[in-house]
């Protein structure tokens, strides 16, 4: 019931994670878990939907609970024995909530009666399910041209995707809606990945490291709870983001400029690196107070950091005129790299959030170039795989400002699930980093 409601918020424009705040915190962990895995096959779960009824009910917790009902009744029917050759759905992983044929669809009548909505929906939930499971087959076979079904994304994410990269975009989507392991960053001011590991595993939890101060951990747990958190020992930062602090010099006593700072993982990071004079700029105050907390808890609140809540793009308004040696632009973005840990970013952004997203891009880095010193290095950063919030982002700077110099970086890097070679898998990003020549004047 939770669930549905949740779903249909997503359909009104609101996050998951917004959602989650209003279901009571003892049935938060069941909601999110069936929620994520509805987001993570909606094209599938739509499709069915639109199979068994020719118009959406106009009531959205209605038409979310029969297109949820759908996908459990589905893995229910995988569960029991089902023929699987023919199915678009994934085998069934370990997120994929279990339930008895039987009970899903008394269940799922029993929601409807509970959210009153209604015995019109009560009769409609019972008879699209029953008709599914007489009828799985032609369900089936209804939907399986559909690319939106097969790969769970919007069409045109789709079609953006296998534009920018005509080999890979399968691999991308097939990889998006692969729940990501957790991973840690190990605070290097308290602690290393080898101690971290041994206290995780003396508690009981299954991890290994993947560097000096990187850990994995192999299911999903309650993080709060975890020994070392309340400590400030590390944070939760996927490997991808893990990167971005690596790619810069840093050296003692360097003005860096964090410009999207909130919730403050970077801002962190490179208090963690180095002894550094650090601004955290974000536009958003009570997003920013997040990085205050975080940096309270890590124990970083004592270094030399100011916070300021401001729009980058008026200088005036925060900026004092001295030039930063480093700027690290984690920008705003669609998000279309994490999609694996927010299966939601993909049915609530528009194709038209792109060009708008990307001109937003341009506008705060052109003011940051503003503020860098000749010789300073900024490093661009998004979580998303798509060309416009990427490689033409980057290049754009370059043609509107000829004394940014390339370095070298990583550019796209491609969403992965967790396998032999990258334990951990890792989101999709892009990093580009540049210098600020000196063009000398004649
Ligand atoms: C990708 S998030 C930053 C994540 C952060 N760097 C971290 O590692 O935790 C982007 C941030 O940019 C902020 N933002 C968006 N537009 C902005 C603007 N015009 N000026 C300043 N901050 C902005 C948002 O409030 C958001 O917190």
């Amino acid at each position: 019931m939770h669930s549905s409601a949740c779903l249909a918020q997503v359909q009104g424009g609101h996050s998951l994670t917004q959602a989650f705040e209003a279901v009571p915190s003892a049935l938060r962990p069941g909601v999110q878990a069936i929620s994520l895995y509805a987001m993570r096959h909606w094209g599938l779960a739509s499709a069915w939907r639109a199979v068994a009824l020719r118009r959406q009910p106009a009531d959205a917790w209605v038409s979310c609970h029969i297109a949820l009902g759908l996908l459990l009744l589905d893995a229910a029917l995988i569960e029991n024995g089902v023929d699987v050759s023919d199915s678009l759905q994934a085998p069934l992983g370990p997120d994929c909530p279990r339930y008895q044929v039987h009970t899903l669809v008394d269940q799922a009548v029993k929601a409807v009666i509970t959210a009153k909505r209604g015995k019109p929906a009560q009769g409609l939930v019972n008879a699209v399910l029953r008709r599914f499971q007489r009828e799985r087959q032609t369900f089936l076979d209804a939907v399986k041209d559909n690319r939106v079904a097969r790969y769970n994304h919007p069409e045109w994410w789709i079609d953006q995707l296998e534009l920018t990269y005509p080999s890979q975009w399968q691999a991308i989507l097939s990889t998006s809606v692969v729940p990501p392991k957790i991973v840690l960053r190990v605070n290097r001011r308290q602690s290393d990945a080898a101690t971290v590991v041994a206290h995780l595993r003396e508690a009981g939890h299954a991890c290994m490291a993947l560097s000096t101060h990187a850990v994995m951990l192999e299911n999903s747990t309650v993080i709060e709870r975890l020994p070392g958190y309340q400590q400030g020992w590390w944070s939760v930062q996927d490997w991808s983001a893990q990167q971005a602090v690596g790619l810069l010099t840093l050296t003692e006593g360097q003005r860096v400029l964090d410009a999207c700072a909130a919730p403050g993982g970077k801002t962190a990071h490179l208090l963690e690196s180095a002894d550094l004079e650090v601004t955290a700029l974000d536009q958003d105050p009570k997003r920013l107070s997040r990085v205050a907390q975080n940096l309270a808890r890590l124990k970083l609140d004592g270094a030399h950091v100011t916070l300021k809540a401001a729009d980058v793009r008026d200088l005036s308004a925060w900026w004092d005129g001295r030039a930063f040696d480093v700027i690290l632009a984690d920008l705003p973005c669609t998000a279309s790299g994490v999609v694996r840990r927010h299966p939601d970013i993909a049915w609530l952004r528009r194709a038209s959030d792109l060009p708008k997203t990307a001109t937003l891009q341009a506008e705060i880095l052109d003011a940051l170039w503003q503020t860098l010193a000749p010789g300073g290095q900024l490093l661009l950063v998004t979580c998303s795989v798509f060309a416009q919030e990427g490689s033409e982002l980057a290049r754009g700077l370059q043609q509107r400002h000829p004394d940014a110099q390339p370095l070298a970086a990583p550019g796209h890097i491609l969403p992965q699930a967790s396998g032999p070679d990258h334990p951990s898998g890792q989101d999709g990003f892009f990093y580009g980093l540049f210098r600020r020549q000196l063009i000398e004047k004649h």
